[in-house]
């Protein structure tokens, strides 16, 4: 137990699923596992383990923003020994290449969060996914034939910005692909503890473009942004 899990000690698997919404790790577990039993229940911030292809995976929600994302990171490496990482989220393209529906591999997280950067003055520290994890997710999105990008990505603490697509620009003009809302604290948080993490996030608007996408193509957007995770949980 800790303030924000309730789960017992070892309810965790050693690999989790880390989607931002507790009604997207309630559909991941309800969809996807086998024998999945539900082990927090705190803040209705819901997370389940159970079975994929034969070996335990959890789904753990975080919340939004890199603050709740941390708090949840922290308690799984510290507590309950975690030791795999898998953001599964949405990303808002910052690239005209990358279309919604796509899918982006974060291999770094700039941020304007202080998170990352407490305790590491004078340097700026630039938090990292894991490569073995980026490749393989790689892999497996090829195999799948499905549109994926790997590349850094922005994770910002600002959702609404008055200044629109302007305030991205230095960020565009240094080859950022899209922005989230948490891998930098992920990335910062996994490396402290020397353990694995890597965000993977379908595309879910342009800020480039305007589109947004639809009802069906977001349902099978998660489906194969789901199924690709746990594939790499379980093989990663
Ligand atoms: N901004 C921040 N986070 C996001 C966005 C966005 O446009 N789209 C999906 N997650």
């Amino acid at each position: 137990m800790t303030p924000h899990l309730n789960a017992e000690a070892g309810a965790y698997a050693e690999a989790v699923l880390l989607p931002g919404d507790p009604l997207r790790a309630k559909w991941i577990a309800e969809t996807f596992l086998t024998d999945a039993i539900q082990v927090n229940s705190v803040r209705n911030c819901l997370g389940f383990t159970g079975t994929y292809k034969g070996q335990q995976v959890s789904v753990q929600a975080t919340g939004m923003g890199q603050p709740s994302l941390g708090i949840y990171t922290h308690e799984l490496i510290t507590a309950y020994g975690v030791k795999t990482l898998i953001r599964v989220g949405t990303c808002g393209a910052l690239n005209a290449k990358i279309n919604v529906r796509d899918i982006v591999i974060a291999t770094a997280a700039s941020t304007d969060s202080s998170i990352p950067t407490q305790g590491m003055a004078p340097f700026h520290y630039a938090p990292t996914g894991d490569f073995g994890l980026a490749r393989r997710a790689a892999e497996i999105a090829e195999d799948r034939r499905l549109p994926w990008h790997a590349g850094p990505i922005l994770s910002s603490d600002v959702f609404y910005r008055p200044e629109g697509l302007d305030a991205f620009k230095p960020m565009i003009d240094h080859g950022v692909l899209a922005v989230e809302m948490e891998a930098a604290t992920l990335y910062t948080l996994a490396a402290r503890h020397g353990v694995r993490a890597i965000g993977v996030c379908g595309v879910s608007d342009s800020l480039i473009t305007g589109e947004e996408i639809d009802a069906d193509a977001r349902a099978t957007t998660l489906n194969d942004l789901a199924d690709m995770c746990l594939t790499l949980a379980v093989t990663g």
